[in-house]
């Protein structure tokens, strides 16, 4: 497998063809952002310790027969991956109140949610990732019905499979965000899924170990995604 050109540079992931065209090579950098953009650090070591957590989890995911885009890892801050046509939807699934819901609804940070809540969110960093549901998917064209469906069980399978691996470490999953996208026709797990893109707390003390760190400048963000990896049975290099 040969790395070629870099197709497009996200915010913390540059993304580059290989000579396979159905395959690509994700790069994990150390670029942080929240905000939408507005808040950017380069944080050491970030880009391995993502990489590293994103394919312990995808390989986890796959295991107990969820779907990914995931093939392997090539390097502390590389992996492979299915070239997949992304859906633009983003899917969350909360399990305790915190971030945009506790702003958006004025309910109390840490209530317990049940059932877990699903909300859909349109992938577009101008727009500000607004919030949508199904019947504007729909419309749009962003996702079919049938899409939408798979993508929510699968986004509800992965809460049962991860709370059960982060309960393990002491840690609660309070909420995450998942990506999807299509490879020859199958809807399947893309994107990545590392403490950039999911909340956990300490389940004792309800510590945050994860990127609300760096959104609220509270320090600690690495050490605290390299506990976190450490607590689930994930070594990083030194
Ligand atoms: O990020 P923010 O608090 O504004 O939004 P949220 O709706 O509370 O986010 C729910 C979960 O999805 C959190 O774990 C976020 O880190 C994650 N998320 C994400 O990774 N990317 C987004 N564009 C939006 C949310």
């Amino acid at each position: 497998m040969e790395k070629r050109q870099e197709l497009y540079a996200g915010k913390a992931k540059s993304v580059y063809t290989t000579d396979d065209p159905d395959r690509l090579v994700l790069q994990f950098r150390d670029d942080t952002s929240a905000f939408d953009g507005k808040k950017k650090e380069a944080l050491a070591r970030k880009g391995m310790v993502n990489n590293i957590f994103n394919a312990f989890i995808m390989e986890r995911l796959e295991d107990a027969g969820v779907p990914t885009h995931f093939e392997q890892r090539l390097s502390d801050t590389e992996s492979l991956v299915k070239k997949m046509d992304m859906i633009p939807v983003e899917c969350v699934v909360r399990n305790i109140a915190a971030g945009g819901l506790v702003k958006r609804l004025g309910v109390e940070e840490g209530s317990e949610l049940t059932p877990p809540t699903f909300e859909l969110f349109l992938k577009n960093d101008d727009k500000g990732d607004p919030m949508i549901n199904e019947s504007l998917a729909e419309t749009f064209g962003w996702a079919t019905s049938e899409q939408l469906a798979q993508m929510k069980t699968l986004t509800y399978k992965v809460n049962e499979i991860l709370k059960a691996l982060f309960a393990h470490g002491g840690l609660l999953l309070v909420d995450y965000k998942l990506e999807f996208g299509l490879f020859k026709g199958e809807v399947i797990l893309g994107d990545e899924f590392s403490p950039d893109g999911c909340r956990l707390w300490d389940a004792d003390t309800r510590e945050k170990l994860d990127k609300d760190r760096f959104r609220q400048g509270l320090g600690g963000v690495i050490e605290a995604y390299e506990e976190v990896g450490r607590r689930i049975g994930i070594e990083f290099p030194a």
